[in-house]
């Protein structure tokens, strides 16, 4: 694993710069998508460098990790809506290449794999990690051979997401995801996590042990991962080199 510290602003930045450097090498290549705060300010930049011409999506595909079930796309807080108002929205990628997993049809959520390979496998995926550890929606306890699947949510994790809902009520109980499986056979992952809400779990997936109990601790196994990380959230690690 790749480790990059550095203020909040500058990791944002960092990590536009391996979109810029992929889609330039490769104009057509798949994007693995992840929602929540912490991709925020890097899309933020994508925005900026396709409107400065720095960066195109126009051939690209992308894949995100998960969508709550029950949720329409037109739901302001399935993460279909989040991906098309924070980023498809703003970028030249054409709509019918983003894909996000479907939250209504989940009858057989392990296509989405089969959609993935049919489109090459995916080339970049992003992440970030919940407090428990977790990548997409794959809690401690994940299978390391899981594909695409349906999930039912921690109680922790509904509370921690309850902030962008009216009350926890509204938060949806299950969610589909990726798999672990279907995030290690991405070609090469991004993690950002940034806040200090992040730095003991950061410890623990990158300097602990690889355990089911961390999801994310897997990622020590995958040969190209950078991590980056801003000052707050690298605060506990042992080794910042
Ligand atoms: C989102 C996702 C989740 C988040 C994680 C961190 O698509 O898969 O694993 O990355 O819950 O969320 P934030 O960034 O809001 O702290």
């Amino acid at each position: 694993m790749k480790i990059i510290i550095d203020t909040t602003e500058n990791v944002a930045k960092r990590a536009a710069q391996l979109y810029v450097d992929l889609l330039s090498r490769n104009p057509q290549a798949v994007l693995g998508g992840a929602t929540g705060s912490t991709p925020i300010p890097l899309y933020k930049e994508l925005v900026k460098l396709n409107k400065e011409g720095v960066i195109s999506f126009k051939d690209a595909k992308s894949f995100n990790l998960d969508e709550y079930v029950g949720l329409e796309g037109t739901h302001d807080q399935s993460y279909r809506y989040f991906m098309n108002d924070n980023l498809f929205n703003h970028i030249d990628i054409k709509m019918e290449n983003t894909h996000v997993p479907s939250g209504i049809d989940i009858s057989e959520p392990e296509k989405y794999d089969s959609e993935i390979e049919a489109a090459g496998g995916i080339d970049m995926q992003l992440l970030g990690i919940g407090v428990d550890g977790h990548i997409g929606f794959n809690e401690p306890g994940t299978p390391w051979d899981s594909l695409t699947h349906v999930v039912e949510l921690e109680q922790n994790t509904r509370e921690v997401n309850a902030r962008f809902f009216n009350s926890i009520d509204e938060v949806p109980t299950h969610a589909v995801t990726m798999g672990i499986k279907t995030v290690m056979n991405a070609r090469s992952i991004i993690l950002i996590a940034t806040g200090s809400s992040k730095a003991e779990i950061v410890k623990k997936f990158i300097e602990g042990p690889v355990t089911t109990e961390v999801p994310a601790s897997i990622l020590q196994l995958h040969p190209f991962v950078t991590v980056f990380l801003d000052h707050e959230a690298a605060a506990l690690l042992e080794k910042k080199a």
